[in-house]
């Protein structure tokens, strides 16, 4: 059989069980199961496949048809260019949380004094914020110290993984939130976070994808979908330097209760705004402190 031909089988199966992306997923699956890219497999489509990479294949397929993602058969997924291990420990790293990683880049190209700044990634899952902050930034002169922390110990094992594989020094911290830190620590210039912010009514609306193996901890906040932002609101002054700033990645409905939150919970002062990604959706929520404003 050839690849052409496998894929084509590949895709009729998906077809039958998933809605949409069959041919793309049964593409990524083929690429993963041979070890070639996609432009490899197309000049090899008219030859044979070796039977091992069928039966490699055939067993992702049946995986995915029973609604596994994509990303956890493969094991890694790609995220501002970069690679990335996944597990079912973490969230799959998402393009939408790009918008958040470019728009902290752009800031920080804008001009910063006083290098290297200090980042935290709050809820950091695979490390994708985190690690792809201080890769990008260094690449483009600017030196990053980045600490990470979330509650999940089985997450910050990939996260350290990843950050081997993208051969960056972060320090990797477990627990809640601000209390994963080390009494007495130094203040940062930046503090990033995806939270999990789905709500609970959500749940019946979500994939099987998304329910039965993302995990439970990076999606649902067990509330409203805006509980930890709340949290974090709360006590973000008493970790951000004067004229600090704050990039939190926010569902599309949210903008409005997180400015809410802002004005009921942050001292200041500071000046927030909600940041729309490409297509127009409510993105992020990024707060400037201090006088200087954004
Ligand atoms: C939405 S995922 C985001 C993962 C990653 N930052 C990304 O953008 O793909 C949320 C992460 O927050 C972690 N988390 C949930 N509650 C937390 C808490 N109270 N304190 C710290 N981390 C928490 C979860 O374990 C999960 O890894």
């Amino acid at each position: 059989m050839t690849y052409r031909e496998l894929l084509t089988i590949g895709t009729a199966l998906l077809e039958q069980v998933i809605l949409d992306d069959a041919e793309t997923d049964a593409a990524f699956l083929l690429e993963g199961a041979a070890g070639l890219c996609r432009q490899e497999l197309l000049l090899k489509s008219g030859k044979e496949v070796p039977a091992d990479v069928q039966e490699c294949f055939m067993g992702f397929i049946n995986r995915r048809a029973a609604h596994e993602p994509v990303q956890y058969i493969l094991g890694e997924w790609e995220f501002m260019g970069l690679e990335f291990k996944v597990s079912p420990s973490v969230l799959i790293p998402r393009q939408d949380t790009e918008t958040l990683v470019e728009l902290c880049l752009e800031d920080l190209k804008k001009g910063v004094h006083n290098l290297p700044l200090s980042v935290l990634d709050l809820c950091t899952g695979s490390g994708c914020i985190a690690i792809s902050l201080r890769k990008l930034a260094e690449e483009a002169g600017l030196p990053l110290e980045v600490t990470a922390t979330d509650i999940s110990g089985d997450a910050l094992a990939v996260a350290c993984e990843n950050a081997k594989l993208s051969e960056v020094p972060i320090t990797f911290r477990q627990g809640d939130l601000f209390e994963a830190l080390p009494e007495g620590i130094e203040k940062f210039d930046i503090i990033t976070a995806n939270p999990p912010y789905i709500a609970e009514s959500e749940r019946k609306d979500l994939a099987p994808e998304i329910t039965e193996y993302e995990p439970e901890l990076a999606l649902f906040d067990g509330g409203d979908g805006t509980t930890v932002y709340a949290r974090i609101l709360k006590d973000i002054e008493a970790y951000l330097k004067p004229n600090g700033r704050a990039y939190l990645e926010i569902g599309e409905t949210q903008g409005d209760t997180l400015l809410a939150y802002c004005e009921k919970f942050l001292k200041g002062p500071y000046e927030a705004q909600i940041v729309r990604d490409l297509c127009g959706n409510p993105r992020v929520c990024k707060i400037v402190f201090g006088e200087k404003h954004v």
